[in-house]
């Protein structure tokens, strides 16, 4: 049975492998990408994603969306994926008719009540279009079978000591959507932590098929965290989680997101002994299992 998804994104390297399974993998009905500002600007991002549906002639609609956080200033993650945002590959030109007229959030909300059935949106960067979506249009509320998000750590951080990127992008953004009252899953730092893929099965990619070989040639310029010990996919795990959820340890827990403090700014305060959970946090995965999924998902793209 296909998944209907819809993913929210700012490639973003880790960002470019999530796409690539979720644009071929039979399990996924891709119905949009949407773009918003974070690990660089939202004309890169923008472009990025147009980038990656012309690499895989797809015709899967990208739609641009917020240019900026709804309170904060803009930061900057080009020294993870560089100046580009996916540094690395010679992608074909992008054309610029490519890019869908409307606005991410009018479109996802289109896209949402017009579905034969309950979308699952997949948010892999900062949370800004889905805020927006969801303080413009609460109604859509009824189309969304759930929110899967790539966000936040029950641990430490990778940006502050407690703050992971895409949170600390957009903390009030988050805040709204972990509060919206949908099923949130949040799939934060820890487990990809868990189970870090080594540099050799990154390098494996290359012979895997002209996809592996484009992720190879990127992620060789991804700086992300621990990058000493191996690569964390981030994003990634979104989509591999929703084809094997039972893989995954997870535990509910009440996520509030730090808005004001001067050090803990972005944090998601996890609290595993509340007994009103607001989300389930996907805490580790065994790291051979993950590195399975995540080759045979990539076994589907060209
Ligand atoms: O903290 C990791 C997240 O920040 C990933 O989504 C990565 O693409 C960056 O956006
Ligand atoms: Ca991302």
């Amino acid at each position: 049975m296909k998944q209907p998804i819809i993913i929210d994104t700012d490639p973003g390297i880790d960002d470019a492998a999530a796409i690539s399974i979720a644009l071929y993998h039979p399990n996924f009905d891709l119905r949009m990408i949407t773009t918003v500002n974070g690990n660089v600007g939202i004309e890169k991002t923008t472009a990025n994603a147009l980038k990656l549906k012309r690499f895989f002639n797809s015709d899967v609609p990208v739609h641009r969306g917020a240019a900026q956080p709804l309170v904060d200033a803009i930061r900057d993650a080009s020294a993870v994926h560089g100046e580009s945002g996916m540094d690395g590959y010679p992608f074909p030109d992008v054309k610029t008719s490519d890019l869908a007229s409307t606005h991410a959030v009018e479109a996802m909300r289109k896209a949402l009540e017009t579905s034969d059935e309950p979308i699952t949106l997949v948010p892999i960067g900062p949370l800004t279009n889905i805020a927006l979506l969801l303080s413009t249009y609460p109604e859509v509320k009824d189309y969304i079978k759930e929110i899967v998000l790539m966000g936040g750590s029950a641990s430490r951080g990778n940006v502050t000591p407690l703050a992971e990127f895409n949170i600390y992008c957009d903390p009030e953004a988050a805040q709204i959507v972990f509060n919206s009252g949908l099923p949130i899953t949040m799939v934060g730092l820890d487990v990809a932590r868990s189970s870090t893929l080594s540099h050799d099965s990154i390098d494996a990619l290359q012979s895997l098929n002209k996809t592996g070989d484009m992720l190879h040639q990127i992620f060789k310029h991804y700086k992300g965290d621990d990058f000493e010990k191996g690569i964390n996919v981030y994003d990634a795990y979104t989509i591999i989680y929703l084809l094997h959820p039972e893989k995954f340890n997870v535990q509910e827990a009440d996520v509030q997101i730090e808005t004001t403090g001067t050090l803990t700014k972005g944090a998601t305060v996890t609290d595993f002994n509340t007994r009103y959970p607001n989300c389930t946090v996907v805490m580790s995965v065994d790291p051979n299992e993950f590195k399975t999924m995540f080759i045979n998902a990539l076994q589907y793209c060209d």
